[in-house]
């Protein structure tokens, strides 16, 4: 199994560009079912997630055919979609395959998706989704591990509150809501840039949608959806991991394509912690002006909030800045898995239930390291190009769903990294 090897200690310096955000484009890959129209996605990243939706989507009957030969443009095509099973074996290993639920209900009348268990970032259940699916008419049963999901004639419009904001709830909903009868108000939608992404896209196919970035979404079904083109926007976690790179080796990197915009929260807790940060035409630069890093406190939550997928790329800062950080995660419940990992590295943190409190150390030494999602092994990456010495990951697949060619970007930068069997 492959892992990835860093010998830490080289500042980074260069440029780094910024692919197409993978949260964004799985749930504007399913809206490909909602149309018997072509639906044309650009910038799509490069990793395994997207290769497993497309995989999925062509399961289901979706005709898939590369545009260009870069790989990053699709044609979808829905008209030919029959299927309306996700199995257990697809979604147990992307959970975001539920996603395909409401664009399949709608669409068809009936879906049939295995339950996602729980992950390694907590139980992460799907009751908010079935329960604004009920609400619009559907019937839900959930048998042998699979959500059941029927509904006579269309969905129909209703006025959903969300409990609690949900980035993945909010997309099976304005999809499903696309295609109802009548008018859908999804009060405490979640505003997650990529859920305004999907919103576009949505209106690209005809989608009537009102109330765009905000936390109210009005939906006034249509009977169908048309043909469009979409080009997904950049990816704002990839951009804020390979920031807080620059900064954690005391580097000076341009994340090409990168914007401020969609990121204030992570770009002032970087500033925060004594990062230079510029907005240029090209993207946004990154440099440690000098000295330590200080410790920043942070809180997770919703966006325009700072985002949980930073949290553990920050713990890695925090682990060699000047001063104490509490970082509190508010959005999934186990989500420290990096931080025993860290502390193998060096690192001072002691976790009280959702807080950890992280006393930085002048330096962190490498070691061999393994995490069990995405973001907590990209943290433990970014440890290694601080510490000293050599630093093993592995399982390297949970970093390959994720970020595309991770070690060619940063070895491009100056970073000894590189891939060993
Ligand atoms: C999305 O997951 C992202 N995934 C996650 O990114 C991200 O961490 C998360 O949003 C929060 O920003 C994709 O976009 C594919 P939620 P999602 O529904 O939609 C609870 C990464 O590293 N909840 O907003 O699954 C849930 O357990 C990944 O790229 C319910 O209780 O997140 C969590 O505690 C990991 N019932 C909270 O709400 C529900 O029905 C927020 O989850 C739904 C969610």
């Amino acid at each position: 199994m492959d892992r990835i090897r860093i010998v830490g200690g080289t500042a980074l310096a260069g440029e780094i560009a910024i692919g197409g955000a993978k949260n964004a484009a799985l749930p504007i890959l399913t809206a490909a079912l909602l149309s018997e129209q072509p639906l044309t996605l650009n910038n799509l990243p490069l990793v395994a997630d997207i290769k497993a939706m497309t995989a999925l989507l062509a399961e289901l009957g979706v005709g898939v055919e590369a545009v260009g030969d870069d790989g990053r443009s699709v044609r979808l095509s829905g008209a030919s979609a029959a299927e309306t099973t996700a199995p257990y074996d697809i979604v147990r290993k992307m959970r975001a395959s539920v996603l395909v639920l409401g664009p399949l209900l709608a669409r068809f009348g009936k879906a049939r998706v295995s339950l996602p268990g729980g992950c390694a970032i907590g139980t992460r259940p799907v009751d908010m989704h079935l329960a604004a699916l009920q609400e619009m008419g559907a019937r839900i049963e959930l048998k042998e591990g699979y959500i059941d999901a029927r509904v006579d004639g269309r969905l129909k419009g209703a006025h959903i509150l969300f409990p609690n904001v949900t980035v993945g709830g909010t997309e099976n909903i304005v999809m499903a809501a696309s295609l109802a009868d009548g008018e859908t108000v999804i009060a405490n939608a979640a505003r997650e840039p990529e859920v305004t992404d999907l919103v576009k896209c949505l209106i690209g196919m005809g989608a009537k949608i009102d109330g765009i970035g905000t936390d109210t979404l009005r939906v006034t079904g249509v009977e169908a959806l048309g043909e469009a083109e979409h080009d997904i926007i950049p990816d704002r976690i990839e951009t804020g991991t390979y920031a807080v790179a620059a900064a954690i080796t005391g580097g000076d990197v341009l994340l090409a394509n990168a914007r401020l915009a969609n990121n204030e929260a992570v770009f002032r807790a970087l500033g925060r912690a004594g990062a230079g940060i510029t907005e240029t035409p090209k993207g946004v630069r990154v440099e440690r002006r000098n000295g330590r890093l200080t410790g920043v406190d942070l809180m997770t939550e919703p966006y325009p909030g700072f985002p949980t997928d930073m949290q553990a790329q920050f713990m890695a800062l925090a682990s060699i800045a000047e001063g104490a950080s509490m970082i509190t995660e508010q959005i999934f419940e186990n989500r420290f898995m990096h931080v025993s990992e860290l502390i193998r590295m060096g690192a001072n943190i002691n976790v009280h239930g959702a807080s950890a409190i992280v006393r930085g150390v002048p330096r962190l030494s490498g070691a061999p390291v393994m995490a069990t999602d995405l973001r907590a092994s990209v943290s433990l990456v970014l440890a290694g190009l601080a510490a000293e010495g050599e630093t093993l990951v592995n399982r390297v697949y949970h970093l390959d769903r994720g970020y595309e060619r991770i070690e060619q970007k940063l070895a491009a930068c100056g970073a000894k990294i590189d891939r060993v069997g």
